[in-house]
């Protein structure tokens, strides 16, 4: 059994530090969501992670970093937009995929000749880095294609067995994953929106081209369709095309980004932001998606929020929630 214990307490942290280093495995809470984290120069550390999710091997791991200097360790930061993204963008919700180094072992890369890092703006994440003298590789703290944990207590839930500490920090105030860029072309490519918006990396770097987009896409590990999924059957549904799918005393759940007129004709009703902020609807989307999948219900229909901002992570996870095996 996992301990719980305050992430915002120094001797806790210490702990977690001591665990990092020994080879543990210690869940932590990052701005976007909680990683599940060990030593990232630690290869048997590492491997407990892929265990522990159930993860395909071939998913390569987030490395996590607490300044730039520290970056250089592990990646080739030599594209020339890759110090202008740190310094407008670090810490934050922005990870960037380089040629890796020596020292990433080939595990965490899934033996690819490239790794992915991230400095996170979580006093915590950054003070576990820093005491355990070592980068952390970590995932989401989730077993592998559910939805990601928010809170220490989705971690505890799913997790607490097989890991060594769990720092609870409270709620994650972005509450979608970090938006992956890669920086192996000479144009960067959006592999994975999130918590950064598109947008403000298109104010530095002009246009942005879309992982999904291109025209001749190579392989790449961990671009599944079917992710972050609900085990209840969720579609994403306009308005219109819902109301019409309805069968007569059918148990539905709506996920809706604000207030629904008629919310009593549905067994269940999340709101993500009474007002449609999209920020506070990304912060609320994976607890809401957990509670409706709690509620043993015949089906979820999330609408659609629109694809600005935060919103294109949001419709992102939603649309990989849709997918069918
Ligand atoms: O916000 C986040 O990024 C969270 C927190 C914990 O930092 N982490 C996270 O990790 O979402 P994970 O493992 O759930 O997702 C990482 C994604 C994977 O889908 C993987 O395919 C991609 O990053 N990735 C990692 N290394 C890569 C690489 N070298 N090339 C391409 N994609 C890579
Ligand atoms: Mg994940």
């Amino acid at each position: 059994m996992a301990s719980i214990l305050n992430a915002f307490d120094s001797e806790a942290l210490q702990l977690a530090a001591k665990t990092i280093q020994q080879g543990g495995l210690v869940a932590f809470p990052t701005e976007t969501v909680y990683g599940l984290g060990a030593d990232a120069r630690n290869p048997m550390a590492v491997a407990r992670i892929f265990e522990v999710k159930r993860r395909p091997s071939i998913d390569p791991l987030i490395v996590h970093v607490a300044s730039a200097e520290e970056a250089e360790k592990y990646g080739r930061l030599e594209h020339k937009n890759a110090h202008l993204l740190m310094r407008q963008f670090w810490p934050g919700p922005l990870t960037l995929v380089v040629p890796k180094r020596e020292l990433v072992p080939q595990i965490v890369t899934a033996g690819l000749a490239t790794v992915a890092l991230r400095m996170p703006a979580h006093e915590t994440a950054l003070a576990l880095i820093r005491r355990a003298g070592t980068a952390i590789a970590a995932p989401s703290a989730n077993p592998f294609g559910y939805l990601s944990p928010t809170d220490a207590g989705h971690v505890s839930r799913e997790m607490s067995q097989q890991i060594d500490i769990i720092l609870d920090g409270g709620k994650c105030s972005v509450g979608v994953e970090s938006t992956i860029i890669s920086l192996i072309g000479s144009k960067p490519v959006l592999l994975r929106p999130g918590g950064t918006p598109v947008e403000e990396l298109e104010k530095v770097l002009g246009e942005v081209q879309r992982f999904e987009a291109l025209p001749e896409r190579p392989e790449a590990p961990g671009q599944l369709k079917r992710h972050y999924a609900t085990r209840t059957r969720l579609e994403v549904f306009s308005g219109v095309e819902h109301e019409l799918s309805i069968r007569l005393g059918e148990r539905i759940g709506v996920l809706s980004l604000g207030p629904l007129a008629d919310p009593g004709r549905y067994a269940a009703v999340e709101v993500l932001s009474s007002s449609g902020n999209l920020r506070e609807a990304a912060a609320n989307l994976f607890a809401a998606l957990r509670r409706l999948d709690e509620m043993d219900l015949e089906r979820i229909v999330a609408l659609p929020v629109p694809e600005i901002g935060l919103g294109i992570a949001i419709m992102d996870r939603l649309t990989r929630c849709s997918a069918r095996e």
